[in-house]
């Protein structure tokens, strides 16, 4: 298949290269596409012509997107509704990706695909718009949803973590519940997915769930790191953007795709950091 990647220089972009090895993979960076431009998608469509596309791109500042939320619109909505049409200008699959921040994290056992989204941030709710109009847009389509996505290159929680491992102690938040997600293990679970036919939605994110504060633990004790990790509550960490407090995912849809367990995820992101 010839399959064009945008946002490619993001997390998941970059991890799409090697589990779609056997494809002809076109890695599109926002230097040469930005996805907000309709006129633009439809003429890197046209010129590269691709059997299926994968929008990896996002606007990912949940906290800068309370204060305004039409940027996060933008990248989140509009940009992938441009890519919803000209996909299905073309009658090809589009791959859309998005986040558990759709739930508002009430919750109390692992959201499956069919639960009824409710988001409680602009991040969340422009996510949402996103998911809708690809699907009424371009029936042809995969839509996942992932959470708490990290790799060895790119901004994240655990590269954070391991940046603040200097201090005396790292006060963590452990009241928050979700999936850690290896880039690499969802860059293999849509390299399969995108073989299947089978549109509609998933949820694909690491396997098992823990809280920020467990995913830090986990994390030093694998690196031989010794500061002390202290459990503290989410009110002690007041940011703009409300996260959900319990956000893990399990799917139920068919055919199954269940990515490795988190704990697996962290070995190999551990492996992998330089
Ligand atoms: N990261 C998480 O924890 C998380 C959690 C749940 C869901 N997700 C979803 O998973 C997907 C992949 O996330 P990720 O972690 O790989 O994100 P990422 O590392 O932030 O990468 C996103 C990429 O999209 C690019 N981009 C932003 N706006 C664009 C535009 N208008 N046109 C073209 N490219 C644009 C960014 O470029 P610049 O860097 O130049 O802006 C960046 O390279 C996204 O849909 C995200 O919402 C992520």
């Amino acid at each position: 298949m010839r399959i064009v990647v945008t946002g490619a220089a993001g997390q998941l972009g970059r991890s799409l290269r090697a589990p779609l090895a056997a494809h002809e993979v076109t890695l599109v960076p926002r230097a040469d596409l930005d996805v907000t431009d309709l006129a633009a998608v439809r003429a890197a469509l046209a010129s590269l012509r691709p059997d299926v596309v994968i929008n990896a791109a996002a606007y990912n500042r949940v906290d800068d997107a309370e204060a305004d939320a039409t940027d996060a619109y933008r990248g989140n909505a509009l940009a992938p509704r441009n890519l919803a049409l000209a996909t299905a200008e073309r009658g090809v699959p589009v791959v859309h990706v998005s986040t558990d921040y759709v739930f508002d994290g009430s919750g109390t056992r692992p959201y499956h695909e069919y639960d009824a989204p409710n988001p409680q941030s602009a991040y969340g709710r422009s996510k949402l718009a996103g998911e809708l109009a690809v699907r009424e847009i371009n029936a042809r389509h995969y839509v996942v949803r992932t959470a708490w996505v990290y790799h060895e290159q790119g901004a994240n929680f655990p590269r954070t973590m391991l940046s603040l491992a200097s201090r005396p102690e790292v006060r963590v938040v452990d009241d928050q519940r979700g999936c850690p997600t290896y880039a690499p293990h969802l860059a293999q679970a849509i390299a399969r997915l995108i073989e299947t036919g089978a549109f509609g939605t998933y949820h694909l994110a690491g396997a098992g769930s823990v809280t920020w504060y467990g995913l830090t633990r986990t994390l030093f004790a694998l690196r031989g790191i010794a500061t002390p990790v202290v459990p503290v509550t989410t009110d002690e960490f007041p940011r703009p953007a409300p996260r959900p407090r319990y956000s893990v995912l399990t799917s139920i849809q068919e055919p199954r795709i269940v990515l490795p367990a988190w704990e697996q995820g962290l070995e190999e992101f551990c492996r992998a950091l330089p």
